[in-house]
């Protein structure tokens, strides 16, 4: 099953990365050491990284499992993030990420919503998830605001290098049907 190439919030519109969209996602966010602290990947050290990462996002709209949009605003078509779904059989999981400054304007909530009214209709999905840090506050409240659950505590989930060189505990967060 493949999710819509293009679709859109109240405020957002969101499409596939294409490779022009590197130079922006670098300057923007991809080499910030504080947009990537909980993120699995460390901080890219040039473009030509964020263009192999376009390149990748690009092949897995062929075959999937994992589905990339650039989020856009509606109103002055600014670059503002990225969220994908990583979908497995029945389970979707959202991950997202935005340039620090566009935080704390309710865009990364409103995307999820998005993605989420867009999944668990599905047929075939009943799960919809996410993790975050169990330092990533802001993460956390997103999915909350989102209408997620807390599930629980997963120990030792998830590598985050740029916290640490071992294993972090992450919260898990789902909304089923
Ligand atoms: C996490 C992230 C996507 C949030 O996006 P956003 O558009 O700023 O989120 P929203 O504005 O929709 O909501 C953020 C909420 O977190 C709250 N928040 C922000 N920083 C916080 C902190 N340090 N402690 C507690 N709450 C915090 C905000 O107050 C807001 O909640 P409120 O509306 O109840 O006030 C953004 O900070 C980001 O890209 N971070 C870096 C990448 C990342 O961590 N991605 C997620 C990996 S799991």
């Amino acid at each position: 099953m493949k999710p819509p190439t293009h679709w859109s919030t109240a405020r957002l519109h969101l499409r596939p990365p294409v490779i022009e969209d590197a130079d922006v996602l670098f300057a923007t966010y991809t080499q910030d050491p504080e947009v990537t602290k909980y993120l699995m990947w460390r901080p890219h050290d040039s473009a030509e990284t964020t263009r192999d990462f376009v390149r990748r996002c690009l092949e897995q709209w062929q075959d999937g499992p994992t589905y990339s949009w650039v989020i856009l605003t509606q109103l002055d078509d600014q670059l503002v993030g990225m969220i994908d779904l990583e979908i497995h059989g029945f389970r979707a999981e959202i991950g997202y990420v935005l340039a620090k400054r566009f935080w704390g304007q309710g865009y990364m909530t409103e995307a999820v919503r998005g993605l989420i009214d867009w999944a668990l209709p599905q047929p075939d999905i009943y799960r919809v998830w996410a993790t975050c840090d169990v330092e990533n506050l802001a993460s956390a409240r997103v999915l909350e605001k989102a209408g997620m659950q807390r599930e629980g505590l997963l120990r030792r989930w998830i590598l985050h290098p740029n916290v640490s060189d071992t294993p972090r505990d992450s919260w898990c967060y789902a909304s089923v049907k």
